[in-house]
């Protein structure tokens, strides 16, 4: 029986925490889906974001997963504590559906010298407050600044990532993350879009501020996971297959899909809801 490691996103984003998924865990099967068709959800308010969400994770569970991996910032802050706590117990008790928000918060704090991390994050989810929540769990003396980044990823979604207005808007977000504080030492790419702008990023950095993608982190905290829950482990097949699924044209997503994923893919639409 097919049990796949489901990985979501709003679009193309989560590709690049596959990426490191099958990097770290290759025997493992996973079926990725992306809802194109209604990305970006950074803007969208919460209600919309996990009506959106939920309806992803149970195409999930419908299609053999037991383990999801909301891939997504914004889905695991304004989606993923009211899937855990009021939807899992009646729908799947024994499922399980984990996010990207503290895995990320787990370690983050280590990277800083200074005591001064930056997020850079959707709107949505520098407002949940999720990241100050979890890094004070975890890091309670760390001083943590947040900057919204509106326009990347409507640019990333549409392949506008190497232009000359990419350059425009990474130099926007980053003079307004810095204007909060000159000590920020490490920036967390807190959208799992953004890394495809990781090179302007770095670019424009000052020197000595390190930039952090989420994918590595993440993944690495998934492989102790499994580690942990060999009765969730169990339950997923291994026969190194991936399969991948849009909300929107699988071709346009076909074409996309390798700047995030690194190699080309096959995908096929589907329909939410
Ligand atoms: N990639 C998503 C994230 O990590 C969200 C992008 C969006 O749809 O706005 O936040």
């Amino acid at each position: 029986m097919s049990a796949p490691i489901g990985v979501f996103d709003s679009g193309y984003g989560g590709l690049t925490i596959l990426k490191e998924l099958k990097k770290q865990l290759p025997q493992h099967d996973y079926i990725y889906l992306g809802d194109n068709a209604r990305a970006p959800y950074g803007s969208r308010s919460f209600e919309t974001v996990y009506q959106y969400t939920l309806e992803a994770v149970k195409w999930f569970f419908d299609n053999g997963c037991s383990l999801v991996v909301l891939a997504c910032n914004t889905a695991s802050a304004k989606a993923l504590r009211n899937i855990q706590q009021l939807d899992l117990p009646i729908l799947a008790p024994h499922k399980r559906v984990l996010g990207v928000i503290r895995p990320s918060s787990e370690v983050l704090g280590n990277y800083s010298v200074s005591g001064h991390v930056g997020i850079m994050a959707t709107s949505g989810t520098v407002q949940s407050e999720s990241y100050i929540m979890e890094m004070a769990k975890f890091f309670p003396t760390i001083k943590v600044h947040q900057q919204a980044c509106p326009m990347w990823v409507p640019l990333i979604e549409n392949g506008e990532y190497d232009t000359p207005g990419a350059d425009y808007y990474v130099k926007q977000y980053l003079d307004q993350l810095f204007s909060q504080s000159k000590d920020i030492d490490t920036i967390l790419l807190a959208c799992t879009h953004y890394p495809l702008l990781a090179p302007k990023i770095a670019a424009q950095l000052p020197n000595g501020v390190k930039l952090v993608s989420q994918g590595e982190i993440v993944a690495e905290s998934l492989v102790k996971y499994l580690q942990n829950h060999p009765e969730i482990d169990q339950n997923c097949s291994k026969n190194g297959k991936i399969d991948f699924f849009t909300t929107d044209n699988a071709k346009t997503f076909e074409k996309q899909a390798s700047a995030f994923f690194g190699q080309k893919i096959a995908a096929n639409h589907t329909d939410l809801a």
